[in-house]
Formats: C-alpha cells, structure tokens, sequence
C-alpha cells in the first residue's frame, strides 16, 4: 500500500478527526521486542457493533463530502504495514464505562488460516489500552509486534532504541505539517490538539504566514467538472523571503520543513484540509534551486477524487489533466516572483554572506524598505526588496494581461530567455549596485 510509519500513523489520525476528537494522544513506547504504539482519541467512540464493521476490510459506508475516509481500509492496512497484531478498543458513552474491543493478530490467522476477528475482555487487555478511556469517550489503537519498526537482531539494542527516538522525532515534523490546518484551527471551529509522548506538537505553516516579508500572491479558484456538476480547486501561491529577508534565522530554518528547502518548493496539496503531497510540482516543472522559495496551497474537496486519484494512504495525487493547463499558465508569474525573491535577496545577504551564525545577522535580519514609498501592483501584501524590479514584473503582467494568446506564448519565450540570461550571469548578479 505504500505507507511508512508517518504516513500509517497519519491514516489512523484521519479517523480521530473524523471522529471529531479534540485530542488526539499518540505514545511509541520502546520495551524492545514487545515495544508498542498507541494512537489515542476522546471523540465519539464505536459501539461494539460500529467496531466490527470498523475492522472489517472495505466495510461500505457513506462519506460526507468532506470526510477525511473514503476506502474503509485506512484502519487495518495502515496498521499492519507497521505490526502483527493491531487492537482497537472504543467507548461511546460518557456515563457508562462499557469498553469494545476487538483485535486482528495476524501470526493467528497464519496459524489457524481463519480470518477471525478476536474479542478481548478487559481482563485481557494491557493498561496502555484502557487507561485513555477511564473518563470519556474516544477510540485506542494499539499497535504490538512492530515487526516493521523493530528489525533488529537485538531489538533491545541500543540501535533500535535510537530508531525509535529519531521515528519519533520525524513523526512530529510530518503531523505539524499533514494536519496544520486543524491544529491552528483554520480546518475548523477549535484547535485539535495532537501530542507525542506527552509533548503537545506546534503547527507547521509551510507558507511562513508570520514572516513580514512572505508575499502572499493573488488566489486564484478553477472549475473542475466532476459527476455532472463542477468543483473547484483553489490555488493560494506564496514566495517565501529569502534567507537574508527573513526575520530571524531561526525562523529561516524552521520554514525548511521535513525534505529541506528545495524538495520542498511547488504544491502543498490539500483534500478536505488535510495535506495529502508536500512539494514538488507534479511534473510540471522541475525541482531547481532558483525556485525554491516558491510554493502554493491547492486545495481540492473529496467530490474530486477520483479526478486527483487519490491512493488509499492518502500520500500521492495526480493533477487532473483539465487543471493541468490552467495551472501551468497560472504559474508562470509565480516562478519568475520567486526568481527574483531568491536573486534580490541573495543580493541583500551578500553583505552577511558567510556571517550566517554571527551575533549581527542573527539580532538584526535585513530588511530593505520601498525605495520610492510605492505599494507595487503585483497583489502582494507585503513589500518588494527593489522598487525597479518590482516595476519590471509588473510591466511583464501588463503585457501579458493586453496580449493574446499568440502573444502570451512569444512574450513567455522572451521571459524565459531574458531569465536564463540574467540567472546564468552571476556576476552580473553579485555585482553591487546592479538591477534588473
Ligand atoms: N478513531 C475512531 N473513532 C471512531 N470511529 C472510527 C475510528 N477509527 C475508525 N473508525 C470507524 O471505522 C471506519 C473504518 O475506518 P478505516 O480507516 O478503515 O476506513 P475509512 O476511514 O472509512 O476510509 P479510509 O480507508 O479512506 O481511511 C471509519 O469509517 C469509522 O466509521
Ligand atoms: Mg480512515
């Protein structure tokens, strides 16, 4: 199916959300062959029943249009890409503490070659299973014999216990990234609160929203036709300061995100809120260092699915060969912005350049202000590093807008050659006093 833990662990999230969980608890314990991990929620809860339509492979079941679930899969595959043995315990009533659990152990459907769904009595379940449901509704899903965490010879060894500590680690950075939406509470009414381990995780906007120089471009909103009706897909570009513009370098740093700057750049793709591809640019373009710092929000509703052919772990979509066009049209003032964010600023940090740690650049980011006290035409929020260059791109938009579409294409070509030249002459670039 293609998940890794990240991916697994997001899947089983999905359903807390979708269960309406404001928590959501999530503890590795390492104890080395019999190590686990539980995902823990306080929403509705599964009576007995609901349980085992739950565990059952494909169970069919009716989707709002935003819901986060669309196989009835996520479950039990997401869990037994990571373990052998996956328990699920559930409680719906506030006041009684009545507790369903059932449990897939597959080393005992190998044994008795029987898909049988186990039930578990209280008795017979371990702490970590019951205690999250001691004072309220939710679900537990607990993962044992991590036969793909755990591959060592020696799990108790000290290798397996730094595997675990670094999963750890990298598991923070992909739910502050998949689910920030909901932990900032722009998903929804209220915040949802994830922790790992005991620690509340931060959310991770990929676009720097706080940073005074991000240029927030104009959105813009495509029709997709989908069963008979159309969708749309909404597209909210941002160039993201160059490294000499951002406020600190700690914030420079945090904005990397979990591939590193330039893996990083081109769509964050939303389903119903939830990031489903973090970078890259569907093959529309390639990955390139000059391009880095841009990168777009394109969100789309479930009713598209099937035209994003979304895969059951939730981590690939294709891009719908009707958007494809507009998109890429879309995207030609974006690239030549970011272009000139990572030229300008550069030209701005050549004063720092190699001081990167030192006490000045880390206390005062340089900022330039608008030479001519101007707000530039070029529907960003926030200001440009060099009043000519922002004249330039603006002149570039003006063609563009009065000329036809034969036009566009020869004006395209000029662009793009009048971007190669002045990329591929760095000297050009790094000599002071120069513009654009
Ligand atoms: N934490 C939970 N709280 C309440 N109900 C849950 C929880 N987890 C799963 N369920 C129920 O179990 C069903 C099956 O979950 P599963 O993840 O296997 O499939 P799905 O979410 O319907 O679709 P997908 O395969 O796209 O994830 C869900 O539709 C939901 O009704
Ligand atoms: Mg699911």
């Amino acid at each position: 199916m293609g998940y890794d833990f990240n991916t697994a662990v997001a899947d089983i999230v999905d359903n807390s959300i979708e269960a309406e969980a404001n928590n959501i608890w999530i503890t590795v314990k390492f104890e080395g062959a019999a190590s686990w991990v539980t995902i823990a929620d306080d929403g509705a809860g599964m009576d007995a029943k609901t349980l085992v339509t739950a565990m059952t492979y494909g169970a069919e079941r009716d989707y709002d249009v935003d819901s986060l679930g669309r196989f009835g899969l996520g479950l039990k595959t997401a869990s037994t890409s990571q373990c052998r043995c996956l328990t699920v315990a559930s409680r719906t009533n506030p006041r009684r503490g009545t507790i369903a659990i059932r449990q897939w152990d597959l080393d005992y459907i190998d044994r008795s070659n029987d898909w049988d769904l186990i039930i578990l009595e209280r008795q017979e379940c371990p702490l970590q299973l019951l205690a999250p449901l001691q004072t309220h509704t939710g679900t537990v899903v607990l993962w044992e014999r991590l036969d793909r965490i755990i591959e060592y010879k020696h799990p108790e060894g000290e290798a397996a216990r730094k595997r675990i500590l670094q999963m750890c680690r990298e598991l923070e950075s992909h739910l502050r990234m998949v689910f920030h939406r909901f932990l900032d509470g722009s998903a929804r009414k209220g915040k949802l609160k994830i922790f790992i381990n005991g620690n509340q995780i931060e959310p991770w906007d990929p676009f720097a929203r706080g940073e005074p120089n991000t240029q927030a471009l104009d959105a813009l909103e495509f029709q997709v036709p989908a069963h008979g009706a159309v969708s749309l897909v909404r597209f909210e570009p941002y160039i993201l300061p160059h490294r000499s513009r951002f406020s600190t370098i700690k914030a420079f740093e945090d904005s990397t995100g979990p591939d590193k700057w330039n893996r990083q750049q081109g769509f964050y793709i939303y389903r119903a809120d939830r990031m489903i591809q973090s970078g890259g640019w569907c093959g529309l373009r390639t990955l390139d260092e000059h391009t880095k710092l841009a990168r777009i929000a394109l969100s789309f509703s479930p009713k598209l699915d099937a035209e994003f052919k979304i895969n059951v772990a939730k981590m690939r979509v294709h891009l719908p060969a009707e958007l494809r066009k507009s998109v890429e049209e879309a995207l030609a003032p974006i690239i030549r912005a970011a272009q000139l964010e990572y030229r300008q600023g550069g030209k701005e940090g050549a004063g720092i350049r190699g001081g990167e740690n030192s006490p000045v650049s880390r206390a005062q980011p340089v900022r330039k202000p608008h030479q001519n006290g101007h707000t530039p035409d070029y529907g960003s929020s926030h200001g440009p590093s060099d009043s000519n260059t922002w004249t330039l791109t603006a002149l570039r938009d003006r063609l563009m807008a009065v000329a036809n579409e034969k036009e566009q294409q020869v004006l395209r070509r000029l662009f793009e050659r009048l971007d190669e030249t002045l990329g591929g002459s760095r000297s050009m670039h790094t000599r002071k006093g120069d513009v654009e």
